[in-house]
């Protein structure tokens, strides 16, 4: 098990890990028309990158989308297979590290990453985004969501700024939006304290040029 895959199997073992809301984030609520739609407006096929236990993958499965979930750890994903069950959803949850989505045969028309992207450090960063480059095709989206450098102290995720943003997406990628929000986490966890009413964020929208 890597450095990175111990951290966060540590926050899975505990009785709560703090992004684990339990529903997914009200941002993508909000976007869900945006999400949810494919090209001719049949439902989208989408990759939730880094989908923990799955409320945003399951989410979007009842919303008619045809949705695949991938983490690097098999723990969470068992948790989201069995909700999957409990609720009779069809979602394909794959073990998988997100450095390695580029090599997945399958075609999406959107990304979702909830909290994915400001876990990576610069290399691990350009990795990934070299990743999703590989993976989408002219015209998908990703949707993003991530804390942003306006959230006080340095506990808890990197915080990213709106300029950290615009280069990690410059070459092959188009900047629809973004824009600050909120990333919902469990109250009273300790050392895991945000701003009331969920870290300040930022919500993006990036499309596959
Ligand atoms: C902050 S949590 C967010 C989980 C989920 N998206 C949610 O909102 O509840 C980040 C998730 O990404 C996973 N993860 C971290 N690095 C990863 C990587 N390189 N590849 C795949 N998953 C990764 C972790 O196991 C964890 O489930």
């Amino acid at each position: 098990m890597s450095d990175a895959q111990a951290r966060f199997a540590g926050y899975y073992a505990a009785p709560q890990a703090p992004w684990d809301i339990g529903r997914p984030q009200r941002a993508f609520v909000e976007a869900s028309g945006e999400i949810t739609r494919g090209p001719g407006d049949r439902p989208a096929r989408v990759l939730d990158s880094g989908c923990g236990t799955g409320d945003l993958a399951l989410w979007l499965a009842e919303q008619g989308c045809q949705v695949t979930g991938v983490d690097f750890l098999g723990q969470p994903l068992e948790v989201a297979r069995r909700k999957a069950q409990v609720r009779g959803l069809a979602v394909n949850f794959l073990q998988l590290d997100a450095l390695a989505v580029g090599e997945i045969p399958e075609r999406f028309d959107a990304v979702t990453d909830c909290g994915l992207f400001h876990v990576f450090d610069d290399a691990g960063r350009a990795a990934y985004v070299a990743a999703l480059t590989r993976l989408l095709e002219p015209g998908a989206k990703l949707f993003l969501l991530c804390f942003a450098d306006a959230e006080p102290g340095e506990h808890g995720p990197r915080r990213v700024s709106e300029r950290e943003l615009r280069e990690a997406f410059a070459r092959g990628w188009t900047i629809e939006k973004i824009e600050p929000t909120r990333f919902e986490t469990v109250p009273g966890i300790p050392g895991a304290e945000f701003t009331p009413g969920g870290a300040r964020a930022w919500c993006a929208t990036i499309r596959r040029k």
